[in-house]
This record gives C-alpha cells, structure tokens and sequence, in this order.
C-alpha cells in the first residue's frame, strides 16, 4: 500500500451522522467537515440539526441538514439514498444517536428496555443496513459506531442502556467480519465521559452537584481531566480515515486512561 500523502484528509468524501443537533454528534459533525468531509447533519431534532450545519458554514466547511429518527428503518434508508444521490457516493455513516434511561436490571420493563434499544441498537442496525447497501456497491465505505465505555463495567443503574450498548458492540465486529471483503470497515467508539444532555441530566439545576460530577470525573480520569465532544470526535475522525485503512472490527476508547485496571 502506498504512504498516504494526507492520512487524515476527508476531502472529497460525504459523510452521515446521527444525533449530530448537539452533544458528541455536534463534535464529530464539526470535526468531519473541518478534515473535508460534505456532511449531512441529522437529528430528530430539527432546530439543533439547523445549528451544528450553521456552525459548519460558519467556519466555510460543507453541511447540509436532514430530519432522521434512526429508529423509523425507512426515513433511515431514504436518507442514506438522498446523500448517495446528491454526493454521488455514501462514505462515511457515523451512528450517534442514542439516548439513555434510568432502570436498574432487576426491575427494567419491557417498555423501557424497547425504548432504549429501539434508538441504541435498531437505530444502529438500521443505519448500517441502510449504508452499507450503497458502500457496498461501491466497494468502500466505513461505519462508525458510538458505544461506551460503561459497557467495559458493570452498571447497576442504566440496564437498557448498557445492554443495547453491549449488543451494538457485538454487532460492529460482526458486521466488520462481514463486510470486509466489500471494502467496507466497521468500527466503534466506546464513548468516555462527555458532559452533554445525556450526563446533565441529573444535575440540570444544580451548579455545585455539576461541579463535583467534573472533579469527581476528572480525579478518575488518568489523564487527569474530563474529555470533551471534540475528543470522541478525534477517535471518529482516525476511523473514518485513511490512515485507518487496515483497521476493522474494533473499538477505540478515547477516555484518558480510565479503562485501564489501575
Ligand atoms: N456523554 C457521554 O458521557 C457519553 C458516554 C458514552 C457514550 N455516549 C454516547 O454518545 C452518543 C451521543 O450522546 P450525547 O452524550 O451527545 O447525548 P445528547 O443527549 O447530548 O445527544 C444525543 C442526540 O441524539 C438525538 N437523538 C435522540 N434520539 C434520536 C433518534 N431516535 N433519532 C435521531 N436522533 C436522536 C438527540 O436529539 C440529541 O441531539 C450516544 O450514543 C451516547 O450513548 C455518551
């Protein structure tokens, strides 16, 4: 293979993702566009998803919006169809969105654990799926998965969450094993700590609460502080690249060492 003059560079190349109106969507968005990428902003949230493109253009980098609700399989393949169409290929499709809920494993209902995987997992398949057709035909492409690192652990608080979690790791590798001889990677990130809604939920009015949540994260963290949007969007960025051209199948942890057994 040949040394890649600009490893890291996107140009040329679109890219999806999901859940991108705010949070470790909204960093990964802004980090595609800013390494060339054409890409398309997409949320059930219209408002956010109209913000992160205006930030993009704001910085002369390329963004389009579109609504998504990743667990509705059609509305995903219809937008996986429309970026192929107007970019003339499908690149990159970075599966986001996800949202969390509070049960613990003895007592999680159906309903709730639906709910959860209903985003976390289907919206994950539906999205490959829906992507890895045009990649496919192609013969390239890659697809990013955002889990997290509370699946490394176990949790007595987040059952559904940890377990759609749990599942799209496996899926990730097993799609990657799939997929690799059409030229298509699969990869994760499991997410580490990002202060976003998804963590602010317990905390939403209360600073002092907020402010030991971060030392606290912080004191636990290696490295020594607590990781931004911008930090999972970096792990993406390797992934979604060239420089990642023979890696498939895997999970990166950007979260300052916390993983570790120290
Ligand atoms: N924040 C953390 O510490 C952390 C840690 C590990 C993993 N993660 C993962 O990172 C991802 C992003 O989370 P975040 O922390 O930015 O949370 P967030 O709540 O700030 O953002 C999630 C985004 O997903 C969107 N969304 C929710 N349901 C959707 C659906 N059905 N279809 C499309 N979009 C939908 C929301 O509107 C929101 O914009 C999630 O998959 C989450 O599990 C976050």
């Amino acid at each position: 293979m040949p040394l890649l003059e600009q490893p890291f560079s996107l140009a040329g190349r679109s890219a999806v993702v999901t859940g991108a109106g705010r949070g470790i969507g909204r960093g990964i968005a802004i980090v595609l566009a800013s390494a060339g990428a054409r890409v398309w902003v997409t949320d059930i949230d219209e408002a956010g998803t109209k913000a992160t493109v205006e930030e993009i253009r704001s910085h002369g980098w390329a963004a389009e919006s579109a609504a998504l609700d990743v667990s509705d399989a059609e509305e995903t393949a219809r937008v996986a169809d429309l970026v192929a169409d107007a970019a003339g290929a499908l690149d990159i499709w970075v599966n986001n969105a996800g949202i969390i809920g509070d049960a613990p494993p003895s007592q999680v209902s159906d309903e709730e654990l639906l709910r959860v995987w209903h985003v976390n997992f289907l919206g994950v398949s539906h999205g490959s799926q829906a992507a890895a057709r045009h990649m496919v035909s192609k013969g390239r492409g890659v697809i990013v998965n955002i889990t997290t690192g509370g699946v490394d652990k176990p949790m007595d608080t987040v059952s559904a969450y940890t377990s759609s979690k749990a599942a799209a790791h496996q899926y990730t590798r097993s799609l990657a094993l799939e997929l690799a001889p059409q030229g298509v990677r699969v990869n994760a990130v499991a997410a580490g700590w990002v202060e976003t809604g998804i963590t602010r939920r317990h905390h939403d009015n209360d600073e002092v609460d907020r402010e030991r949540t971060l030392q606290a994260t912080a004191t636990r963290t290696p490295l020594g502080f607590v990781g931004d949007e911008f930090d999972q969007a970096y792990a993406v960025l390797y992934l979604a690249s060239d420089a990642a051209r023979f890696v498939t199948g895997t999970v990166l942890r950007p979260n300052g060492g916390t993983s570790m057994p120290w």
